[in-house]
Protein backbone atom coordinates (compact mmCIF):
# COMPACT_ATOMS: atom_id res chain seq x y z
CA UNK A 1 0.00 0.00 0.00
CA UNK A 2 1.58 3.50 -0.79
CA UNK A 3 0.38 6.62 1.49
CA UNK A 4 0.99 10.10 1.27
CA UNK A 5 1.65 10.34 4.83
CA UNK A 6 1.83 7.71 7.43
CA UNK A 7 1.54 8.07 11.50
CA UNK A 8 3.40 6.35 13.60
CA UNK A 9 0.69 7.03 17.59
CA UNK A 10 -2.42 7.63 17.57
CA UNK A 11 -2.14 9.98 20.53
CA UNK A 12 -3.73 13.62 20.24
CA UNK A 13 -0.35 14.74 18.38
CA UNK A 14 -0.81 11.55 15.85
CA UNK A 15 -4.73 11.47 15.22
CA UNK A 16 -4.96 15.40 15.23
CA UNK A 17 -2.25 14.80 12.36
CA UNK A 18 -3.91 12.35 10.58
CA UNK A 19 -7.38 14.13 10.22
CA UNK A 20 -5.32 17.80 9.20
CA UNK A 21 -3.51 15.37 6.51
CA UNK A 22 -6.81 13.88 5.36
CA UNK A 23 -8.55 16.83 5.20
CA UNK A 24 -6.24 18.18 3.05
CA UNK A 25 -6.31 16.04 0.73
CA UNK A 26 -3.34 13.65 1.44
CA UNK A 27 -3.78 9.68 1.40
CA UNK A 28 -3.23 9.27 5.23
CA UNK A 29 -2.68 5.87 7.52
CA UNK A 30 -2.00 5.53 11.05
CA UNK A 31 -0.46 3.33 13.43
CA UNK A 32 -1.16 2.23 16.62
CA UNK A 33 0.58 -0.69 18.67
CA UNK A 34 -2.38 -0.74 20.94
CA UNK A 35 -6.19 -2.10 19.93
CA UNK A 36 -7.60 1.20 21.46
CA UNK A 37 -6.72 4.48 19.62
CA UNK A 38 -5.97 8.04 21.65
CA UNK A 39 -2.86 7.35 22.86
CA UNK A 40 -1.69 7.74 26.27
CA UNK A 41 -3.81 11.34 26.98
CA UNK A 42 -7.37 9.32 26.37
CA UNK A 43 -6.31 5.74 27.98
CA UNK A 44 -3.84 6.47 30.46
CA UNK A 45 -3.49 10.27 30.88
CA UNK A 46 -5.52 13.30 30.36
CA UNK A 47 -9.13 11.63 30.46
CA UNK A 48 -9.44 9.10 32.84
CA UNK A 49 -7.26 11.36 35.45
CA UNK A 50 -9.93 13.94 34.66
CA UNK A 51 -12.91 11.71 35.68
CA UNK A 52 -11.27 10.98 38.36
CA UNK A 53 -10.59 14.15 39.95
CA UNK A 54 -14.42 15.29 39.10
CA UNK A 55 -15.93 11.75 40.75
CA UNK A 56 -13.59 12.39 44.00
CA UNK A 57 -14.19 15.76 44.02
CA UNK A 58 -18.22 15.26 44.14
CA UNK A 59 -17.23 12.98 46.84
CA UNK A 60 -15.33 15.62 48.57
CA UNK A 61 -18.14 17.87 48.54
CA UNK A 62 -20.63 15.68 49.69
CA UNK A 63 -18.76 14.78 52.52
CA UNK A 64 -17.40 18.75 53.52
CA UNK A 65 -19.64 21.23 52.00
CA UNK A 66 -23.10 20.04 50.83
CA UNK A 67 -24.19 20.33 54.59
CA UNK A 68 -23.44 24.07 54.83
CA UNK A 69 -25.27 24.40 51.64
CA UNK A 70 -28.11 22.60 53.21
CA UNK A 71 -27.98 19.27 51.74
CA UNK A 72 -28.05 16.47 53.96
CA UNK A 73 -26.56 12.86 53.07
CA UNK A 74 -26.80 9.58 55.17
CA UNK A 75 -24.44 6.74 54.55
CA UNK A 76 -22.15 8.44 52.39
CA UNK A 77 -19.54 6.21 51.16
CA UNK A 78 -17.07 5.31 48.35
CA UNK A 79 -17.90 2.60 45.34
CA UNK A 80 -14.05 2.81 43.80
CA UNK A 81 -14.69 0.19 41.72
CA UNK A 82 -17.89 2.02 39.96
CA UNK A 83 -15.96 5.31 39.97
CA UNK A 84 -13.16 3.40 37.91
CA UNK A 85 -15.99 1.94 35.60
CA UNK A 86 -17.35 5.07 34.92
CA UNK A 87 -13.77 6.20 34.10
CA UNK A 88 -13.51 3.40 31.90
CA UNK A 89 -16.78 4.52 30.23
CA UNK A 90 -15.56 7.88 29.77
CA UNK A 91 -12.32 6.48 28.49
CA UNK A 92 -13.96 4.07 26.00
CA UNK A 93 -16.79 6.98 24.55
CA UNK A 94 -13.52 8.94 23.87
CA UNK A 95 -11.64 5.97 21.91
CA UNK A 96 -14.66 5.22 19.91
CA UNK A 97 -15.40 8.94 18.74
CA UNK A 98 -11.23 8.83 17.78
CA UNK A 99 -12.30 5.58 15.52
CA UNK A 100 -15.14 7.31 14.05
CA UNK A 101 -12.83 10.45 13.44
CA UNK A 102 -10.82 8.02 11.35
CA UNK A 103 -13.51 6.09 9.35
CA UNK A 104 -15.09 9.60 8.48
CA UNK A 105 -11.67 11.23 7.21
CA UNK A 106 -10.76 7.94 5.50
CA UNK A 107 -7.73 7.22 7.51
CA UNK A 108 -6.78 3.53 7.32
CA UNK A 109 -6.01 2.64 10.88
CA UNK A 110 -3.59 -0.12 11.12
CA UNK A 111 -2.87 -1.87 14.48
CA UNK A 112 0.42 -3.14 16.04
CA UNK A 113 3.98 -2.00 16.22
CA UNK A 114 5.00 0.63 13.62
CA UNK A 115 9.02 0.65 13.00
CA UNK A 116 11.48 1.98 10.28
CA UNK A 117 12.27 -0.63 7.22
CA UNK A 118 13.90 2.86 5.63
CA UNK A 119 12.65 6.12 5.07
CA UNK A 120 10.08 5.46 2.99
CA UNK A 121 8.41 1.91 4.28
CA UNK A 122 6.90 1.09 7.77
CA UNK A 123 6.71 -2.63 8.85
CA UNK A 124 3.57 -3.00 11.16
CA UNK A 125 4.04 -5.76 13.76
CA UNK A 126 0.66 -7.26 14.96
CA UNK A 127 -0.83 -9.73 17.06
CA UNK A 128 0.83 -13.17 17.16
CA UNK A 129 3.80 -11.36 15.38
CA UNK A 130 1.48 -11.02 11.79
CA UNK A 131 3.53 -8.72 9.85
CA UNK A 132 2.79 -5.95 6.93
CA UNK A 133 4.71 -3.50 5.24
CA UNK A 134 3.38 -0.24 3.61
CA UNK A 135 5.68 2.35 1.89
CA UNK A 136 4.80 6.01 2.17
CA UNK A 137 6.22 9.31 0.69
CA UNK A 138 6.10 11.30 4.69
CA UNK A 139 5.84 9.75 8.15
CA UNK A 140 5.11 11.56 11.16
CA UNK A 141 6.49 10.49 14.44
CA UNK A 142 3.78 10.73 17.25
CA UNK A 143 5.22 7.58 19.97
CA UNK A 144 4.78 9.73 22.78
CA UNK A 145 6.00 9.05 26.26
CA UNK A 146 6.47 6.73 29.02
CA UNK A 147 6.94 7.27 32.95
CA UNK A 148 10.21 7.82 33.98
CA UNK A 149 10.93 4.91 36.50
CA UNK A 150 14.77 4.54 37.95
CA UNK A 151 15.59 0.80 38.68
CA UNK A 152 15.89 1.92 41.77
CA UNK A 153 12.69 2.47 42.62
CA UNK A 154 11.78 -1.54 42.08
CA UNK A 155 8.84 -0.37 40.19
CA UNK A 156 6.51 -3.70 40.60
CA UNK A 157 3.71 -2.51 39.17
CA UNK A 158 1.91 -3.59 42.51
CA UNK A 159 3.11 -1.45 45.16
CA UNK A 160 5.55 0.64 43.60
CA UNK A 161 2.92 2.35 40.71
CA UNK A 162 3.20 4.91 37.91
CA UNK A 163 -0.25 6.99 37.25
CA UNK A 164 -0.77 4.27 34.52
CA UNK A 165 -1.42 1.91 37.61
CA UNK A 166 -2.92 4.46 39.77
CA UNK A 167 -5.70 5.19 37.51
CA UNK A 168 -7.05 1.23 38.41
CA UNK A 169 -6.42 0.83 42.11
CA UNK A 170 -9.88 -0.98 43.15
CA UNK A 171 -9.43 -0.12 47.00
CA UNK A 172 -9.23 3.40 48.90
CA UNK A 173 -5.37 2.96 49.83
CA UNK A 174 -4.54 3.84 53.46
CA UNK A 175 -2.03 5.60 52.52
CA UNK A 176 0.11 6.74 49.57
CA UNK A 177 3.51 8.38 49.02
CA UNK A 178 3.99 9.98 46.23
CA UNK A 179 7.54 10.42 44.58
CA UNK A 180 7.56 14.12 42.81
CA UNK A 181 5.60 17.37 43.53
CA UNK A 182 4.64 17.73 39.67
CA UNK A 183 1.81 18.04 38.07
CA UNK A 184 0.68 14.07 38.35
CA UNK A 185 1.70 13.93 41.73
CA UNK A 186 -0.88 16.87 42.62
CA UNK A 187 -2.95 15.61 40.51
CA UNK A 188 -3.64 12.13 41.50
CA UNK A 189 -2.65 12.91 44.88
CA UNK A 190 -5.89 15.18 45.64
CA UNK A 191 -7.55 12.13 44.09
CA UNK A 192 -6.53 9.75 46.73
CA UNK A 193 -6.50 12.31 49.24
CA UNK A 194 -10.31 13.17 48.90
CA UNK A 195 -11.02 9.64 49.06
CA UNK A 196 -9.31 9.37 52.36
CA UNK A 197 -6.17 8.26 51.92
CA UNK A 198 -3.10 9.50 54.17
CA UNK A 199 -0.88 10.91 51.16
CA UNK A 200 2.58 12.14 51.68
CA UNK A 201 4.67 13.93 48.29
CA UNK A 202 8.35 13.68 48.33
CA UNK A 203 9.48 17.00 46.10
CA UNK A 204 13.13 16.82 45.33
CA UNK A 205 13.04 20.94 44.65
CA UNK A 206 12.24 23.45 47.17
CA UNK A 207 8.59 23.52 46.26
CA UNK A 208 5.89 22.16 44.39
CA UNK A 209 4.87 22.82 40.46
CA UNK A 210 8.51 24.19 40.26
CA UNK A 211 8.06 25.14 36.91
CA UNK A 212 4.95 27.55 37.95
CA UNK A 213 4.90 30.98 39.01
CA UNK A 214 5.89 30.94 42.95
CA UNK A 215 3.09 32.46 44.08
CA UNK A 216 0.87 29.47 42.15
CA UNK A 217 2.83 26.93 44.25
CA UNK A 218 2.39 28.95 48.01
CA UNK A 219 -1.19 28.96 46.90
CA UNK A 220 -1.73 25.56 45.87
CA UNK A 221 0.49 24.50 48.84
CA UNK A 222 -2.23 25.64 51.08
CA UNK A 223 -5.18 24.39 49.53
CA UNK A 224 -3.36 20.90 49.52
CA UNK A 225 -2.64 21.03 53.04
CA UNK A 226 -6.27 21.65 54.00
CA UNK A 227 -7.06 18.84 52.02
CA UNK A 228 -4.69 16.58 54.20
CA UNK A 229 -1.94 16.35 52.15
CA UNK A 230 1.59 16.41 53.19
CA UNK A 231 4.55 17.56 51.70
CA UNK A 232 8.64 16.91 52.30
CA UNK A 233 10.17 19.54 50.09
CA UNK A 234 14.01 19.17 49.31
CA UNK A 235 14.06 15.46 50.20
CA UNK A 236 15.37 12.90 47.96
CA UNK A 237 14.38 9.40 47.66
CA UNK A 238 17.14 6.53 48.77
CA UNK A 239 15.45 3.49 48.87
CA UNK A 240 12.19 2.07 47.83
CA UNK A 241 11.52 -1.61 49.03
CA UNK A 242 8.05 -2.99 47.91
CA UNK A 243 6.67 -5.90 49.64
CA UNK A 244 3.53 -8.12 49.68
CA UNK A 245 1.05 -4.99 51.29
CA UNK A 246 3.17 -2.87 51.68
CA UNK A 247 6.13 -0.70 50.48
CA UNK A 248 8.95 0.82 52.85
CA UNK A 249 10.30 4.31 51.27
CA UNK A 250 13.65 6.24 52.99
CA UNK A 251 13.71 9.80 52.11
CA UNK A 252 16.43 12.46 52.67
CA UNK A 253 17.19 15.40 53.17
CA UNK A 254 19.20 17.87 50.74
CA UNK A 255 20.08 19.84 53.44
CA UNK A 256 21.18 17.50 56.16
CA UNK A 257 22.23 14.12 55.08
CA UNK A 258 21.44 12.60 58.57
CA UNK A 259 18.07 13.61 58.72
CA UNK A 260 15.85 10.80 57.07
CA UNK A 261 12.26 10.16 56.65
CA UNK A 262 11.12 6.60 57.09
CA UNK A 263 7.47 5.45 55.14
CA UNK A 264 5.90 2.64 55.35
CA UNK A 265 2.70 2.74 53.25
CA UNK A 266 0.53 0.57 50.82
CA UNK A 267 1.63 2.53 47.54
CA UNK A 268 4.22 4.79 46.10
CA UNK A 269 3.47 6.19 43.46
CA UNK A 270 6.39 7.67 40.92
CA UNK A 271 5.41 10.77 39.32
CA UNK A 272 9.46 12.74 38.47
CA UNK A 273 8.23 12.80 34.87
CA UNK A 274 7.97 11.40 31.46
CA UNK A 275 10.76 10.02 28.40
CA UNK A 276 10.12 9.73 24.90
CA UNK A 277 9.20 6.62 23.77
CA UNK A 278 10.96 5.45 20.63
CA UNK A 279 11.44 1.79 21.59
CA UNK A 280 12.09 -0.51 18.22
CA UNK A 281 10.75 2.31 16.36
CA UNK A 282 13.88 1.24 14.10
CA UNK A 283 14.96 4.86 14.04
CA UNK A 284 18.29 3.85 12.91
CA UNK A 285 16.86 2.18 10.09
CA UNK A 286 15.96 5.70 8.97
CA UNK A 287 19.21 7.16 9.41
CA UNK A 288 17.56 9.42 12.80
CA UNK A 289 19.72 9.26 16.23
CA UNK A 290 18.13 10.88 19.35
CA UNK A 291 19.38 13.15 21.78
CA UNK A 292 20.68 12.83 25.22
CA UNK A 293 17.18 13.12 26.77
CA UNK A 294 16.00 10.34 24.48
CA UNK A 295 13.76 13.19 22.36
CA UNK A 296 13.71 13.25 18.63
CA UNK A 297 15.63 16.38 17.31
CA UNK A 298 13.74 18.22 15.08
CA UNK A 299 14.13 21.50 13.36
CA UNK A 300 11.62 24.86 13.56
CA UNK A 301 9.31 23.22 10.76
CA UNK A 302 9.21 19.95 12.85
CA UNK A 303 11.06 18.02 10.33
CA UNK A 304 13.98 15.65 11.85
CA UNK A 305 17.66 15.33 10.17
CA UNK A 306 15.89 13.06 7.21
CA UNK A 307 13.94 15.61 5.08
CA UNK A 308 10.07 14.04 4.57
CA UNK A 309 10.04 12.86 8.32
CA UNK A 310 8.65 14.34 10.98
CA UNK A 311 8.55 14.32 14.86
CA UNK A 312 5.75 15.58 16.90
CA UNK A 313 4.15 15.35 20.97
CA UNK A 314 5.79 14.04 23.69
CA UNK A 315 8.79 12.85 21.67
CA UNK A 316 10.37 15.97 20.59
CA UNK A 317 11.22 19.02 22.51
CA UNK A 318 8.81 21.03 24.44
CA UNK A 319 5.96 20.69 27.15
CA UNK A 320 4.49 17.49 27.26
CA UNK A 321 0.79 18.35 26.87
CA UNK A 322 -1.94 17.12 24.78
CA UNK A 323 -2.68 20.60 23.51
CA UNK A 324 1.25 21.27 22.36
CA UNK A 325 0.94 17.76 20.59
CA UNK A 326 -2.50 18.56 18.64
CA UNK A 327 -0.69 22.14 17.70
CA UNK A 328 2.25 20.37 16.04
CA UNK A 329 0.08 17.95 14.43
CA UNK A 330 -1.64 20.31 12.61
CA UNK A 331 1.71 22.46 11.86
CA UNK A 332 3.14 19.35 10.13
CA UNK A 333 -0.13 18.03 8.28
CA UNK A 334 -0.22 22.12 6.64
CA UNK A 335 3.79 21.86 6.27
CA UNK A 336 3.58 19.28 4.37
CA UNK A 337 0.36 20.38 2.17
CA UNK A 338 2.50 23.44 1.68
CA UNK A 339 0.97 25.84 3.82
CA UNK A 340 2.87 28.39 6.28
CA UNK A 341 1.78 27.38 9.67
CA UNK A 342 2.83 29.07 12.84
CA UNK A 343 2.93 27.65 16.44
CA UNK A 344 3.57 30.68 19.41
CA UNK A 345 4.95 28.00 22.00
CA UNK A 346 5.07 31.10 24.65
CA UNK A 347 1.46 30.95 24.58
CA UNK A 348 0.78 27.49 25.03
CA UNK A 349 -0.93 27.66 28.39
CA UNK A 350 -0.41 25.11 31.22
CA UNK A 351 -3.22 23.57 33.84
CA UNK A 352 -2.98 21.63 36.92
CA UNK A 353 -6.59 20.18 37.63
CA UNK A 354 -6.69 19.34 41.31
CA UNK A 355 -8.80 21.72 43.46
CA UNK A 356 -8.33 24.68 43.17
CA UNK A 357 -7.06 24.34 39.61
CA UNK A 358 -3.92 26.25 38.41
CA UNK A 359 -3.40 27.84 34.96
CA UNK A 360 -1.06 29.57 33.42
CA UNK A 361 0.13 31.22 30.25
CA UNK A 362 2.87 33.14 29.45
CA UNK A 363 6.03 34.27 31.15
CA UNK A 364 6.36 33.64 35.29
CA UNK A 365 7.51 36.45 37.99
CA UNK A 366 10.64 34.48 38.51
CA UNK A 367 11.40 34.18 34.82
CA UNK A 368 10.96 38.09 34.21
CA UNK A 369 13.07 38.80 37.14
CA UNK A 370 15.27 36.31 35.41
CA UNK A 371 15.28 38.33 32.00
CA UNK A 372 15.68 41.81 33.79
CA UNK A 373 12.06 42.69 32.32
CA UNK A 374 10.25 45.28 34.25
CA UNK A 375 6.93 44.46 34.87
CA UNK A 376 3.84 45.30 37.04
CA UNK A 377 1.83 42.45 38.78
CA UNK A 378 -2.16 43.19 39.46
CA UNK A 379 -3.46 40.31 42.26
CA UNK A 380 -6.56 39.70 42.71
CA UNK A 381 -7.66 36.93 45.48
CA UNK A 382 -11.06 35.00 44.60
CA UNK A 383 -12.31 35.71 48.48
CA UNK A 384 -13.04 38.98 47.12
CA UNK A 385 -16.26 37.64 44.53
CA UNK A 386 -19.29 37.46 45.02
CA UNK A 387 -19.20 34.75 42.69
CA UNK A 388 -16.85 32.75 44.23
CA UNK A 389 -18.59 33.39 48.10
CA UNK A 390 -21.88 31.95 46.74
CA UNK A 391 -20.20 28.50 45.79
CA UNK A 392 -17.75 28.88 48.91
CA UNK A 393 -14.73 28.35 46.05
CA UNK A 394 -12.83 31.13 48.06
CA UNK A 395 -9.05 30.07 47.47
CA UNK A 396 -6.99 31.41 44.83
CA UNK A 397 -6.30 34.39 43.14
CA UNK A 398 -5.39 35.64 39.88
CA UNK A 399 -2.17 37.38 39.17
CA UNK A 400 -1.47 39.38 35.96
CA UNK A 401 2.25 40.52 35.03
CA UNK A 402 2.94 43.48 32.46
CA UNK A 403 5.36 45.50 31.11
CA UNK A 404 6.02 48.45 33.61
CA UNK A 405 6.92 51.08 30.78
CA UNK A 406 3.87 49.75 27.59
CA UNK A 407 1.93 47.62 29.89
CA UNK A 408 1.61 44.68 27.56
CA UNK A 409 0.25 41.59 29.29
CA UNK A 410 3.48 39.17 29.53
CA UNK A 411 1.51 36.77 31.75
CA UNK A 412 -1.12 35.42 33.60
CA UNK A 413 -1.10 33.16 36.55
CA UNK A 414 -4.49 32.16 38.06
CA UNK A 415 -5.17 29.85 41.18
CA UNK A 416 -9.03 28.91 41.62
CA UNK A 417 -12.09 27.95 40.75
CA UNK A 418 -12.45 26.96 36.92
CA UNK A 419 -8.99 28.36 36.59
CA UNK A 420 -8.41 25.84 33.35
CA UNK A 421 -11.35 27.65 31.63
CA UNK A 422 -10.22 31.25 32.41
CA UNK A 423 -6.96 30.94 31.03
CA UNK A 424 -8.18 30.74 27.51
CA UNK A 425 -8.88 34.74 28.20
CA UNK A 426 -5.55 35.27 29.21
CA UNK A 427 -3.95 33.52 26.06
CA UNK A 428 -6.53 35.15 23.43
CA UNK A 429 -5.44 38.43 25.08
CA UNK A 430 -1.50 37.54 24.95
CA UNK A 431 -2.17 36.48 21.31
CA UNK A 432 -3.48 39.83 20.55
CA UNK A 433 -0.75 41.70 22.51
CA UNK A 434 -3.28 43.34 24.51
CA UNK A 435 -2.01 45.72 27.86
CA UNK A 436 -3.17 45.23 31.04
CA UNK A 437 -5.88 48.31 30.35
CA UNK A 438 -7.56 46.79 27.48
CA UNK A 439 -8.05 43.99 29.53
CA UNK A 440 -9.39 46.06 32.61
CA UNK A 441 -12.02 47.78 30.15
CA UNK A 442 -13.51 44.75 28.86
CA UNK A 443 -17.14 43.79 30.66
CA UNK A 444 -17.09 40.51 32.32
CA UNK A 445 -20.61 39.67 33.33
CA UNK A 446 -21.49 39.62 37.05
CA UNK A 447 -21.29 37.52 38.85
CA UNK A 448 -18.58 35.54 37.28
CA UNK A 449 -15.17 33.85 38.28
CA UNK A 450 -13.80 35.91 35.25
CA UNK A 451 -14.12 39.37 37.44
CA UNK A 452 -11.02 38.28 38.94
CA UNK A 453 -9.55 38.64 35.86
CA UNK A 454 -10.33 42.17 35.44
CA UNK A 455 -9.65 43.27 38.92
CA UNK A 456 -6.47 41.57 38.23
CA UNK A 457 -5.65 43.60 35.12
CA UNK A 458 -7.06 47.16 36.82
CA UNK A 459 -4.42 46.13 39.96
CA UNK A 460 -1.73 45.52 37.15
CA UNK A 461 -1.96 48.78 35.01
CA UNK A 462 -3.32 51.13 37.48
CA UNK A 463 -3.00 49.67 40.87
CA UNK A 464 -6.68 50.63 41.36
CA UNK A 465 -8.72 47.15 41.92
CA UNK A 466 -12.26 47.87 42.90
CA UNK A 467 -13.37 45.39 44.87
CA UNK A 468 -9.74 44.94 47.39
P1 LIG B 1 0.81 9.82 23.28
O1 LIG B 1 -0.49 10.30 23.72
O2 LIG B 1 1.72 9.21 24.28
O3 LIG B 1 0.52 8.77 22.12
C1 LIG B 1 1.53 8.03 21.53
C2 LIG B 1 0.91 6.79 20.94
O4 LIG B 1 1.87 6.16 20.10
C3 LIG B 1 0.53 5.74 21.97
O5 LIG B 1 -0.79 5.32 21.77
C4 LIG B 1 1.50 4.60 21.73
O6 LIG B 1 0.94 3.33 21.98
C5 LIG B 1 1.77 4.76 20.26
N1 LIG B 1 3.05 4.20 19.82
C6 LIG B 1 4.28 4.39 20.38
N2 LIG B 1 5.23 3.75 19.66
C7 LIG B 1 4.57 3.14 18.64
C8 LIG B 1 5.00 2.32 17.56
N3 LIG B 1 6.30 2.06 17.37
N4 LIG B 1 4.07 1.84 16.71
C9 LIG B 1 2.76 2.12 16.89
N5 LIG B 1 2.30 2.90 17.88
C10 LIG B 1 3.19 3.39 18.73
N6 LIG B 1 -1.76 16.69 29.02
C11 LIG B 1 -2.62 17.72 28.97
O7 LIG B 1 -2.47 18.59 28.10
N7 LIG B 1 -3.65 17.82 29.85
C12 LIG B 1 -3.85 16.90 30.82
O8 LIG B 1 -4.79 17.03 31.60
C13 LIG B 1 -2.96 15.82 30.92
N8 LIG B 1 -3.12 14.89 31.87
C14 LIG B 1 -2.27 13.84 31.92
C15 LIG B 1 -2.44 12.90 32.94
C16 LIG B 1 -1.59 11.82 33.04
C17 LIG B 1 -1.79 10.81 34.13
C18 LIG B 1 -0.55 11.66 32.08
C19 LIG B 1 0.36 10.46 32.14
C20 LIG B 1 -0.36 12.58 31.07
C21 LIG B 1 -1.21 13.69 31.00
N9 LIG B 1 -1.06 14.67 30.02
C22 LIG B 1 -1.90 15.74 29.97
C23 LIG B 1 0.02 14.59 29.02
C24 LIG B 1 -0.56 14.05 27.69
O9 LIG B 1 -1.14 12.80 27.91
C25 LIG B 1 0.56 13.93 26.66
O10 LIG B 1 1.23 15.16 26.55
C26 LIG B 1 -0.03 13.57 25.31
O11 LIG B 1 -0.71 12.35 25.37
C27 LIG B 1 1.08 13.47 24.26
O12 LIG B 1 0.52 13.13 23.04
P2 LIG B 1 1.35 12.37 21.94
O13 LIG B 1 0.43 12.23 20.77
O14 LIG B 1 2.65 13.00 21.73
O15 LIG B 1 1.67 10.93 22.54
P1 LIG C 1 6.53 16.82 36.23
O1 LIG C 1 7.74 17.18 35.48
O2 LIG C 1 5.33 17.65 36.18
O3 LIG C 1 6.90 16.73 37.79
C1 LIG C 1 7.91 15.92 38.28
C2 LIG C 1 8.29 16.45 39.65
O4 LIG C 1 9.13 15.49 40.24
C3 LIG C 1 9.05 17.76 39.61
O5 LIG C 1 8.51 18.63 40.56
C4 LIG C 1 10.47 17.36 39.95
O6 LIG C 1 11.19 18.37 40.62
C5 LIG C 1 10.23 16.16 40.83
N1 LIG C 1 11.30 15.17 40.86
C6 LIG C 1 12.08 14.76 39.84
N2 LIG C 1 12.92 13.80 40.26
C7 LIG C 1 12.65 13.60 41.58
C8 LIG C 1 13.17 12.73 42.56
N3 LIG C 1 14.12 11.84 42.27
N4 LIG C 1 12.67 12.79 43.80
C9 LIG C 1 11.66 13.68 44.10
N5 LIG C 1 11.15 14.52 43.21
C10 LIG C 1 11.62 14.47 41.96
O7 LIG C 1 6.25 15.30 35.82
P2 LIG C 1 4.98 14.38 36.06
O8 LIG C 1 4.15 14.90 37.16
O9 LIG C 1 5.52 13.00 36.14
O10 LIG C 1 4.19 14.55 34.71
C11 LIG C 1 4.81 14.17 33.46
C12 LIG C 1 4.31 15.01 32.35
O11 LIG C 1 2.95 14.76 32.08
C13 LIG C 1 4.46 16.47 32.64
O12 LIG C 1 5.44 17.01 31.78
C14 LIG C 1 3.15 17.09 32.36
O13 LIG C 1 3.27 18.10 31.41
C15 LIG C 1 2.28 15.96 31.80
N6 LIG C 1 1.02 16.02 32.53
C16 LIG C 1 0.21 17.08 32.32
C17 LIG C 1 -0.94 17.23 33.03
C18 LIG C 1 -1.78 18.42 32.80
O14 LIG C 1 -1.58 19.12 31.81
N7 LIG C 1 -2.72 18.72 33.66
C19 LIG C 1 -1.38 16.24 34.01
C20 LIG C 1 -0.42 15.18 34.19
C21 LIG C 1 0.71 15.08 33.45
Amino acid sequence: MQYDVTVIGSGPGGYVAAIRCAQLGLRTAIIERYAALGGTCLNVGCIPSKALLDSSEHYHNAQHTFKTHGIELKDLKVNLPQMIRRKNEVVLDNVKGVEFLMKKNKIDVYHGHGSFVHKNRIRITGEGNAVQEIDTQKVIIATGSKPIVPAAFNYDKKRVITSTEALNIEKVPGSMLIIGGGVIGLELGSVYARLGTEVHVVEYLDRIIPTMDGDCSRELSKSLKKLGMQFYLRHAVTEVKPGKTKVKVVAKSRDDESKMLNFEVDYCLVAIGRRPYTDNLGLENAGIATDEKGRIPVNDHLETSVPGIYAIGDVVRGAMLAHKAEEEGVFVAETIAGQKPHIHYHLIPGVVYTWPEVAAVGYTEEELKEKGVPFKAGKFPFRALGRARASMDLDGMVKILAHKDTDEILGVHIVGARAADMIAEGVALMEFRASAEDAARMSHAHPTYTEAFREAALAATANRPLHV
